[in-house]
C-alpha cells in the first residue's frame, strides 16, 4: 500500500475508465479516498474528512477495524468461497444465520443470504408473491409502498422506491405497485400532532386496500424510519396500527431494515423499537458495516415453511451466504455487542440533537430531527409554508464538504446524517459547528439550492 498517492493521475485515470453512478460528465473533480480510521477518512491529497454519513449509512463500527480485516483474511485462508445452493452449506453461514435468528423477533425462523440491499428487496418481493401463489392465492400480486421510500436499484426494487430516475428511460416497469403517503409529520404540517398524521395515513391505506381489493395485495414494504426520504421517524403509533391493518387483510409486512438495523436506532432491529413483527426483514449495510457486500432476508416460520416446501425456494445468487462475508459479519456483530454500540445510538444521538437545535436560529432551517443515530436538518425556502429549497440540499452538502471536510448527505428536502455508532460527542460537536458555519453564511434561502448548480452531483440514493 503506498503512503503517498498521485492524486491528479488517479483522478485522470478515474475520468477515463470508471462509470460512476449519478455522476454527470461535466463534473471533473474527484475525491479519491485512500484511508479510513474511526470516523475519519483521508483522500489522496492528504485532506482529512469527518464522516457523518458512515459511508453509505453502513459503517456502524467505524473505518479501519483490524479485527474485521483479520476475520476476513483468516476466512479467506481457510475457505474463501463455497456455495449455499442445494445441500451445500458451511459453518460461517450456519453460525451467522443462527445468530440473526436469535437476535430477531421470536417468529423469525430462517435466513436467506444476499449480496446487498437491492438483491434483498428483489428476493423479499419474490418471496411475498410466491408465498401467496403457493398457498393458492396467485392473484395477490400488488405491492403497497410509500412516498420517500428507497428500496434498491433493481427493476422491482427500483419500482417500489420513490425514485423517479429509475423509472425514466428504463421502461417498461414491472407494475402492480401502489404508492401511499409516507409518515412524514413535518412535510404533512403535523409535526406537533403526529397521531393525527397516523389517522390520515391509515384512512388512506384502508381506502387503497378497498380500491385494489385486499385479495389482490401481496405485501406492504416500508423502512421503519425513512432514510433517503429524509431520516424521518414515523409517529409512534404508525407501525403497530399498520401491522394490525395488514394482518386483518392477510397482507404481508416487509420491513426494509437495510439502514435501520444493527444499532442505528438503538436495537439490533428497529422493528423491536416500532413494536411490530414483520413477516420478512431485509438487511444489509450494518450487517458487515460495509466491510464486505452482504445482505440477508429474515423470514418467519410461517413463510419459510411454505417457501421451503416441495422444490424449495427457486431463486439463488452465486454469492448466497458467502463465507468471507459471513465471517466479516460475525466479527462486526462481535464489535457491536462487545463495545455496547446499541446504546451509543440514543446517547450520541441525543447529544447531536441538542447541538442541531442550535441551528434553529438560522432562517433556512425548518426543522432538525434525530432518531437514534439518524438525523436531519430540513432546509426551507420559506418557514411558514415549509417550502423546500427549489434544487434540494445537494449543493449545500457539497459546500459543507468543500469548506469544512465534514461529510453529510444532500437530499430533496433535508441534509441527512447517519454517523458511525462510534462517533464521539466531540466529533458530533464538530459536525454541528461545520453545519452552523456553512448554513449561517448562506444569504438568501431561495438562492441557496442554486449555489454551484452546474457542478452539483446528480442526487443518488
Ligand atoms: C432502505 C434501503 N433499502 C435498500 C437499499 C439498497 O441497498 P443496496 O444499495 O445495497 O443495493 C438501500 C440503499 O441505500 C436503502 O437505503
Amino acid at each position: 500500500m503506498p503512503t503517498t498517492y498521485d492524486s491528479q493521475a488517479l483522478a485522470a485515470a478515474d475520468r477515463a475508465h470508471l462509470l460512476h453512478p449519478f455522476l454527470p460528465a461535466s463534473r471533473q473533480g474527484r475525491t479519491v479516498m485512500v484511508e479510513g480510521r474511526g470516523c475519519r477518512l483521508r483522500d489522496a491529497q492528504g485532506r482529512e474528512y469527518l464522516d457523518a454519513t458512515a459511508g453509505m449509512w453502513l459503517c456502524q463500527v467505524g473505518h479501519g477495524r483490524p479485527e474485521i480485516a483479520d476475520a476476513a483474511a483468516g476466512q479467506m485462508r481457510r475457505l474463501e468461497y463455497s456455495t449455499a445452493f442445494w445441500d451445500f452449506t458451511h459453518d460461517r453461514a450456519i453460525t451467522l444465520a443462527q445468530r440473526l435468528v436469535r437476535l430477531s423477533h421470536p417468529d423469525t425462523a430462517r435466513v436467506y443470504f444476499t449480496s446487498g440491499g437491492s438483491e434483498g428487496t428483489e428476493t423479499a418481493l419474490r418471496m411475498a408473491r410466491n408465498y401467496h401463489h403457493r398457498r393458492g392465492e396467485p392473484e395477490r400480486t400488488w405491492i403497497l409502498t410509500r412516498t420517500g421510500a428507497y428500496h434498491g436499484a433493481g427493476y422491482a426494487s427500483g419500482e417500489v422506491s420513490d425514485f423517479p430516475l429509475y423509472a425514466t428511460g428504463f421502461g417498461p416497469q414491472p407494475g402492480h405497485v401502489h404508492r401511499l403517503t409516507a409518515p412524514y409529520p413535518y412535510a404533512m404540517g403535523l409535526a406537533s400532532a403526529p397521531e393525527k398524521a397516523t389517522d390520515l395515513l391509515l384512512e388512506e391505506m384502508e381506502s387503497a386496500i378497498a380500491m385494489i381489493g385486499a385479495h389482490r395485495i401481496a405485501a406492504l414494504i416500508g423502512e421503519p424510519a425513512l432514510a433517503l426520504g429524509g431520516m424521518v421517524a414515523p409517529p409512534p403509533d404508525y407501525w403497530p396500527r399498520v401491522a394490525r391493518l395488514l394482518h386483518r387483510h392477510g397482507i404481508l409486512l416487509i420491513m426494509d431494515e437495510v439502514v435501520t438495523a444493527f444499532g442505528r436506532l438503538g436495537h439490533w432491529f428497529a422493528a423491536e423499537r416500532m413494536g411490530v413483527r414483520p413477516d420478512l426483514t431485509i438487511l444489509s449495510k450494518g450487517l458487515t458495516s460495509g466491510y464486505f457486500p452482504l445482505g440477508a432476508v429474515l423470514l418467519t416460520g410461517r413463510l419459510a415453511d411454505v417457501l421451503g416446501a416441495d422444490g424449495g425456494f427457486p431463486v439463488g445468487y452465486t454469492y448466497n451466504g458467502h463465507p468471507t462475508g459471513c465471517a466479516v459479519a460475525l466479527a462486526n456483530l462481535d464489535i457491536i455487542e462487545g463495545e455496547g454500540l446499541l446504546d451509543a445510538a440514543d446517547r450520541t444521538g441525543a447529544h447531536l440533537a441538542a447541538g442541531l437545535r442550535s441551528l434553529h436560529d438560522i432562517p433556512m432551517v425548518g426543522e432538525t430531527r434525530q432518531y437514534g443515530l439518524m438525523a436531519a436538518v430540513e432546509l426551507v425556502a420559506d418557514r411558514t409554508t415549509r417550502t423546500p429549497l427549489p434544487e434540494g440540499t445537494y449543493a449545500i452538502a457539497d459546500l459543507i464538504r468543500d469548506r469544512t471536510g465534514v461529510l453529510v448527505r444532500g437530499g430533496p428536502r433535508a441534509l441527512t446524517l447517519a454517523p458511525p455508532l462510534v462517533m464521539t460527542e466531540g466529533e458530533a460537536d464538530e459536525v454541528v459547528s461545520a453545519l452552523a458555519d456553512v448554513l449561517s453564511s448562506i444569504p438568501a434561502p431561495a438562492a441557496a439550492g442554486r449555489a454551484h448548480r452546474s457542478t452539483t452531483l446528480v442526487p443518488g440514493p
